[in-house]
């Protein structure tokens, strides 16, 4: 685990050089109660691994005993790639940047993808754009759900450790993104 641990100090780094960059968030601000909410996380139906609710909307699957979808798993680790740096491990958000576990239960699927992809700026906060990025676009799903599961406490902080196995359906869809 060196690379998380350089990635807190690099989070550290930022939060330091940045400091006073977060503004109130609307969204991430939100306190989540997850017996109370009202967002419809309940699995719907089941595709090729991936799962939705009624509204076809990404939702995750956390089994009895603690297995995880793919896509929550995949999620982690892409999350821990691509976002931990400004936004803190697990979705906690940091001095910097959101806690965006709030943000994925709270905000639209859309507008999370908007943000995502066009960036946001609020004047010295800046959220970078990252449609160009395939390592985020082909994985955003995953990382949605993922954030979903940790602000609904269905998972817990930390690496999952047990995974449902990578469909084939996934792998395809991965393969024909990433190009
Ligand atoms: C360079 C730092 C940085 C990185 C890397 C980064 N973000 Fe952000 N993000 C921010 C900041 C700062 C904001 C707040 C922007 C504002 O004030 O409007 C933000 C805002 C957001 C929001 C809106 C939250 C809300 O409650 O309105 C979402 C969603 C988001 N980021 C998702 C992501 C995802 C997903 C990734 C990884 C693919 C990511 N961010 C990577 C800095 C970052």
């Amino acid at each position: 685990m060196l690379r998380t641990a350089s990635y807190y100090l690099s989070a550290a780094t930022l939060a330091v050089s940045l400091a006073g960059g977060a503004n109130a968030q609307s969204w991430s601000d939100q306190p989540v109660n997850p017996d109370k909410v009202d967002v419809d996380v309940a699995v719907a139906y089941e595709e090729g691994g991936r799962y939705y609710n009624e509204d076809d909307i990404p939702t995750y699957n956390v089994a009895d005993d603690g297995t995880v979808d793919w896509l929550t798993f995949s999620g982690f680790r892409r999350y821990h790639a691509e976002c931990h740096v400004c936004h803190g491990p697990d979705g906690e958000g940091s001095t910097y940047a959101p806690k965006i576990k709030n943000s994925a239960v709270h905000m639209d699927y859309y507008a999370f993808y908007d943000v995502v992809v066009n960036g946001r700026e609020n004047g010295n906060s800046v959220m970078p754009h990252f449609g160009d990025n395939p390592n985020v676009m082909c994985y955003l799903d995953d990382i949605y759900v993922y954030l979903k599961a940790r602000g609904m406490e269905a998972v817990p902080r930390g690496r999952p450790g047990k995974k449902e196995a990578k469909s084939e359906m996934i792998q395809e869809a991965e393969d024909a993104c990433m190009g």
